[in-house]
């Protein structure tokens, strides 16, 4: 069938191919064998993270998180196919290229901050389905263009033309208690600290967006994230 796969990514934990299915753009995801595992401790995890991705997307879809629509699984060979979002591009390297080649050309506090924004009330919605991503970084949610008029006009930071989608749901589970919503958003908010220090307002103002459904909804989760924050404190405190 498909075949004429193209490296486009090297994880540490898979290989991303571009490729076609069915004549759509299309991802494979490939997760590779690890050699310092034992081989069926490895074959399991494996089956579990393609498992887990597989089910998050379907559940994504069914209560309004965008995904990449789900294609194929196929457990023999360690491989998902899913929806090439082909003219996508990271809120990683957006936030970076924000604050390099486009700084002059563009508003980049209210960019950021509307992309923050979109974060947070995608983030609310998986939590509020009781999904807890598990990995919530900025290379895992991908800024992907509403429309398509024509694409040599297409700036992907005319972001009112741009959807967030959450990718990479490998670690994803099915949890209803506030303590794991709270450490997935802890995740994200330490993701932030390290990849993007430049930005000191955005975890906020993803929060901001978080909340705007309502606050009151939120408050357990909100104290456990707290919590859990407190207790990292601690932990760099003492070494
Ligand atoms: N459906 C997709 N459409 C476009 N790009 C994608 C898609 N899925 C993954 N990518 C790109 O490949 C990268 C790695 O994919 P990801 O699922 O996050 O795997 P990994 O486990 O290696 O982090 C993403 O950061 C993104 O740049
Ligand atoms: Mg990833």
């Amino acid at each position: 069938m498909e075949e004429d796969l193209q490296l486009l990514k090297q994880g540490a934990e898979a290989k991303v191919y571009k490729c076609t299915y069915l004549g759509l753009p299309c991802i494979v995801k490939e997760r590779f064998q690890k050699n310092y595992r034992h081989p069926d401790l490895d074959a399991c995890i494996t089956k579990e993270r393609i498992r887990n991705e597989a089910r998050a997307i379907a559940r994504c879809k069914s209560v309004g998180v965008k995904t990449p629509c789900l294609y194929l699984v196929d457990f023999d060979r360690r491989r998902i196919y899913m929806e090439h979002f082909t003219h996508s591009i990271s809120v990683k390297d957006v936030l970076i290229s924000l604050k390099s080649e486009l700084k002059d050309e563009i508003d980049v506090p209210a960019v950021s901050k509307n992309v923050a924004v979109m974060i947070g009330a995608a983030v609310r919605r998986l939590h509020d389905s009781n999904m807890i991503h598990g990995d919530l970084t900025t290379s895992n949610m991908l800024l992907v263009p509403r429309y398509l008029k024509d694409k040599k006009e297409f700036r992907w930071h005319d972001y009112s033309e741009l959807e967030l989608s959450l990718i990479d749901f490998g670690l994803s589970y099915v949890e209803s208690k506030a303590e794991d919503k709270g450490v997935d958003l802890y995740v994200l908010e330490r993701a932030l600290i390290s990849t993007h220090n430049d930005y000191p307002d955005i975890f906020n103002e993803i929060m901001l967006g978080y909340t705007r459904k309502g606050e009151a909804e939120v408050a357990e989760t909100l104290a456990k994230f707290k919590e859990v924050q407190a207790r990292g404190r601690k932990r760099t405190m003492v070494g």
